[in-house]
């Protein structure tokens, strides 16, 4: 039986650019009495983010940040975080690459999810690459981010059958419904050994 004295959760924030499907199975996740996570923080990238209106719900702080200016948006993130004591940073559909000085200070500290098995089909429009390539198989991935796109240390797949009427929208919804139950068991994982 896990062992609930001192039980801390850790503060979390998550990044977002979008729908905020990933953002939703994460809140649910952190609102669970034994989830080692509590969400204090939601960033976006944009204004009009989906995913922002769970902020609302879950009475949640957010900040919209453009990044027009990387180095200046990412100054005052970084205040933002060390005010919320974040100690964790889940990136869930978040479109914008952060800077090697960012990710350095949150070193072994950031995870991404991304729709595909990595290190197979990095960076946008995976479901459309996999179709076209008649892959049997995709999937998703939660792992570590470091300085490169989508290649840091991976946590946690879920491999998916492609099926032969599939097409890039279906393939997303698929993948999607994994992704949400992955997310969760990886922070789970990563988190024992951070
Ligand atoms: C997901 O497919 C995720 O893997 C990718 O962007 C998508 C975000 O979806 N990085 P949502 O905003 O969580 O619904």
């Amino acid at each position: 039986m896990v062992k609930l004295i001192g039980f801390k959760k850790v503060n979390t924030a998550v990044f977002i650019s979008g729908a905020g499907s990933n953002l939703r199975s994460l809140i649910k996740f952190s609102l669970l009495k034994k989830s080692p996570i509590k969400i204090n923080f939601i960033v976006s990238s944009k204004i009009k983010a989906k995913g922002l209106e769970y902020a609302k719900l879950h009475k949640i702080k957010k900040k919209t940040y453009n990044f027009k200016n990387i180095s200046f948006s990412e100054k005052v993130l970084l205040k933002e975080l060390e005010i919320s004591k974040i100690n964790l940073i889940c990136l869930a559909g978040f479109m914008i690459i952060l800077s090697k000085n960012f990710i350095k200070k949150f070193n072994g500290k950031i995870l991404n999810i991304h729709p595909s098995l990595l290190p197979k089909y990095k960076g946008l429009n995976t479901h459309e690459r996999v179709i076209n390539n008649r892959e049997k198989f995709s999937g998703c991935t939660v792992h570590y981010v470091n300085s490169q796109l989508d290649a840091g240390k991976i946590i946690m797949q879920k491999k998916v059958k492609v099926s032969k009427k599939e097409n890039p929208q279906s393939l997303k919804e698929k993948i999607l419904k994994q992704e949400h139950q992955i997310y969760p068991k990886a922070i789970s994982k990563a988190l024992t050994s951070l």
